[in-house]
């Protein structure tokens, strides 16, 4: 574990998943993007823990869950050093690194305003065509937008 005695510790699970190493900032949309709202399983959510490879970090802990690859990939959006430790019998069974996907459907906004996307029912939907620093372009509209363009929808 990374953190020291002296910090906030977040109990050990004995089975699911650990979202680690999440820019703090990031944390509560990555919950938002997973739908972890929905669900029944326990969550713990720490933020800003010192971590020495960020600085400050955010880690979420879901009991009972595993992810689809996705899922694991959609994180890579939000926080592109993710990982994400599957836990079985209070073992790291496997670290995976969150990877970006080609393509991002309808998670986030077009940040045109006349693009069809925000003036009629019709899904988001991009192809990333930089992945550090992030750039996608919306199909619909060819609008290109950064990193700091993007919201969620
Ligand atoms: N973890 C947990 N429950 C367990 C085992 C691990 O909640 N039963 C958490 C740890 O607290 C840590 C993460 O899962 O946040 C990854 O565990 P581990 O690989 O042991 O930690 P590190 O070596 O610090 O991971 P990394 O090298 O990815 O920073
Ligand atoms: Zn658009």
């Amino acid at each position: 574990m990374s953190e020291t005695k002296k910090e906030l510790k977040v109990p050990a699970i004995k089975e699911g998943t650990v979202i680690d190493h999440i820019p703090s900032r990031m944390t509560f949309k990555v919950i938002r993007i997973l739908d972890l709202k929905e669900f029944k399983y326990p969550i713990s959510v720490a933020l800003n823990l010192k971590s020495k490879m960020m600085g400050n970090k955010g880690i979420i802990k879901v009991g009972s869950r595993f992810l689809t690859e996705d899922e694991v990939n959609k994180i890579a959006i939000l926080a592109p050093n993710a990982t994400v430790n599957i836990i079985k019998n209070y073992e790291v069974k496997e670290k995976i690194n969150v990877k970006l996907p080609d393509e991002i459907n309808n998670i986030i906004k077009c940040s045109n305003p006349d693009c069809i996307t925000n003036n009629e029912q019709v899904k988001t939907h991009f192809q990333v065509i930089n992945k550090s620093p992030l750039k996608v372009i919306c199909r619909h509209c060819e609008r290109v937008m950064e990193e700091s363009d993007i919201t969620l929808i």
